[in-house]
């Protein structure tokens, strides 16, 4: 069964208690028991409205909804950003279960990496090494291997990411299309605050005044879109150098501001949307100790 688009408004049945299991072992066995079409969320909990979004959005199309929340320790290269990470567990199997999950996988850190276990690696080297890559050396090596784990052990039919992590989606994209795993990739937009601000687990972590400026990457984005939609910018650097300022006019220490191939995430040298299905805008900075990234379809709606 294909899924609808994202956008379609189909019903959500009534939510019921969704049950939890902790260890891999008690999570195949309720797995290998369900029939009918299954979808898988990964998370790292923190749940926010953009999380829900795509437990609504499975939910209205499969008949079972796994969440997994799990705070990846090979996805962190630093510790302090690992301890960092906000856990709101018991609040978050709850909203799992307000969303309409089904079943909330919570597993612990032995569970999924077996102390024993001699490692294995998967990337997508091509474009995994820039930008999120290249500041963060092995992050997606880590999404990757927790993926792809979660993936087997759960065996869903559909499993879903956000285009906020726009570089990590595309990653996976290419993981289970390469590794022809038996799994369809569900895209979901990215959830904004009322003023724009894509929503993220690390906005918990900004004070009041740093919560302002960091409207500058949404802001930096809509910029670049203008430039090219409204006044027909081609040269790729004059969008960047754009974006760049009005994020650094919000005081933000600019990690990346840079316009990009939709899919291969390789550099430009026009911006030619028509060729390209839309070029990716991608940004990425610190505000206070907090890094966030955001992105935006340049020259093409997002489906
Ligand atoms: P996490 O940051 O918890 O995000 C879980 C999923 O929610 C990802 O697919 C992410 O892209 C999506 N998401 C986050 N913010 C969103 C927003 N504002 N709108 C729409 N979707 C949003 O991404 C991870 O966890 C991890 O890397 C993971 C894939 C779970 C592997 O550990």
């Amino acid at each position: 069964m294909p899924m609808e688009p994202v956008e379609s408004k189909t019903q959500v049945p009534a939510a019921t208690q969704a049950v939890v299991f902790t260890g891999v072992d008690e999570l195949r066995e309720y797995r290998a028991s369900l029939s009918g079409t299954l979808a898988l969320i990964p998370t790292m909990g923190a749940l926010h409205e953009g999380h829900l979004q795509h437990i609504r959005h499975c939910r209205s199309q499969a008949d079972h909804v796994i969440v997994s929340i799990f705070v990846n320790p090979t996805q962190f290269n630093q510790n302090d950003d690992f301890q960092a990470y906000p856990r709101t567990l018991e609040v978050d199997i709850q909203a799992c279960s307000d969303a309409g999950a089904t079943c909330v996988f919570t597993p612990d850190a032995e569970g999924m990496y077996p102390p024993d276990q001699i490692g294995a690696q998967i990337d997508v080297p091509a474009i995994s090494q820039m930008l999120e890559g290249a500041d963060r050396p092995g992050h997606f090596q880590g999404v990757c291997r927790v993926v792809v784990k979660l993936i087997h052990v759960v065996r869903p039919d559909f499993v879903s990411f956000g285009r906020k992590d726009y570089q990590q989606l595309c990653v996976i994209k290419a993981v289970v299309d390469d590794l022809m795993m038996p799994v369809r990739v569900v895209e979901v937009p990215t959830v904004r605050e009322a003023d724009g601000l894509a929503m993220s687990s690390r906005n918990k972590r900004l004070e009041t005044e740093q919560r302002k400026r960091a409207l500058g990457l949404f802001k930096s984005l809509c910029a670049g879109k203008r430039l090219v939609e409204e006044d027909g910018e081609t040269d790729p650097q004059a969008v960047e150098q754009v974006m760049r300022s009005v994020m650094e006019s919000h005081q933000i220490d600019v990690g990346y501001a840079v316009v990009r191939h939709p899919k291969t995430l390789g550099e430009l040298s026009c911006i030619e949307p028509s060729l390209t299905g839309g070029v990716i805008a991608l940004v990425a900075g610190r505000v206070g100790p907090v890094r966030l990234i955001d992105n935006m379809l340049l020259g093409a709606d997002e489906r």
